[in-house]
């Protein structure tokens, strides 16, 4: 069976293409880059409504088929911003349409988590989710992936790239203040706001701003900031872990690519002899391959939706979903370049 999967949750626009066959057929990814500022929902999704048929074509394409060969549309039904969610969901229902074939709408999160048991080789992780938009400690228990921890205000990329763009290093700032922070030698004294499970950064970037004002360097803000977010990452990483009895962690999202967040993580897992899983980078980041493969193993476990089932929820939770498909072998699927 060959799904085709269309995410927009926030600034990607991604459509990738999976065959049931277990190979990631191809992922096409076209970033939204605002000129100045932040993200805007509403320019976001134009940008997504101008550039959707085109990755569309261009996600079949590279995978060797054709329009006519597809099985399956999916698309990322939430949780995200509204304005993105509904680009998304109007390309997939006309697919669906034109094209005659099932339609099923995913939850983004899920999404990273199957994606990553399909590719790593881990079979019931914890899953540390940090990206621009969403920071969560997620895990499978009694029937649902439950949400164990998660941010109180906004997503630490969300909060790296507001800081970075007030410290002046521009939009998408993660892998400018991962740069700094490896320069970095003094740890600044910021505020390490863990709450129960829950985690909270809006403070920090407050006062790491303040910090800047006092003169201290970009590098140690930069070192600093990681050092103790990333620590409160950890914190909960574990303590999730070690409630629910899991001996794999995941990384998922955007901010799972910085290097110091996945040396605390591995140290971490290591130390209690755990494990880490990481995907690769293009199924790490959010992308329309993982949201195929969501689609595909929720229709071949008989999940079935029609136009009518595909309003966009944009505060869409993980444990809104029964999860129908655990419980079978976990495939294994392969992502070639
Ligand atoms: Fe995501």
């Amino acid at each position: 069976m060959i799904t085709l999967g269309i995410e927009g949750t926030a600034h990607t626009l991604g459509v990738g293409v999976v065959d049931s066959e277990k190979v990631v057929l191809s992922n096409v990814i076209d970033m939204y880059r605002p000129e100045k500022g932040g993200l805007h929902p509403r320019e976001a999704a134009n940008h997504h409504a101008d550039a959707v048929a085109d990755t569309v074509v261009r996600a079949v394409r590279e995978a060797g088929v054709s329009m006519k060969d597809l099985n399956l549309v999916s698309f990322s039904m939430g949780p995200g911003l509204g304005p993105c969610l509904r680009v998304a969901a109007t390309a997939a229902r006309s697919l669906s349409s034109r094209l005659n074939i099932p339609i099923m709408g995913v939850n983004h999160c899920i999404a990273h988590i199957e994606i990553g048991r399909a590719t790593t080789g881990c079979r019931d992780p914890a899953l540390l989710y940090a990206s621009g938009g969403n920071t969560q400690v997620i895990a499978f228990a009694n029937g649902r992936y439950r949400i164990f921890g998660e941010t109180l205000d906004v997503g630490i990329g969300n909060m790296l790239d507001k800081l970075g763009r007030e410290l002046g290093l521009g939009y998408y700032a993660g892998p400018a203040i991962e740069r700094l922070a490896s320069e970095g030698r003094n740890l600044l004294d910021l505020p390490y706001s863990v709450k129960g499970m829950d985690v909270s950064f809006s403070g920090i970037m407050t006062a790491a701003l303040a910090l800047r004002r006092k003169g201290h360097s970009l590098e140690d803000i930069a070192f600093s900031i990681q050092e103790t977010c990333f620590g409160m990452l950890t914190e909960v990483t574990e303590r999730a872990m070690a409630h629910i009895g899991k001996d794999e962690v995941l990384l998922g999202g955007g901010v799972a690519q910085n290097s110091r967040l996945r040396g605390m993580i591995k140290d971490m897992a290591e130390a209690r002899g755990a494990e880490m899983f990481v995907p690769e980078r293009k199924l790490c980041a959010d992308n329309g391959a993982m949201i195929a493969w969501l689609g595909s193993i929720m229709h071949e476990s008989g999940v079935r939706m029609g136009i009518d089932d595909t309003a966009v929820r944009q505060r869409f939770r993980t444990d809104d979903v029964p999860v129908t498909w655990r419980g079978r072998a976990a495939p294994r699927l392969s992502c070639p370049d």
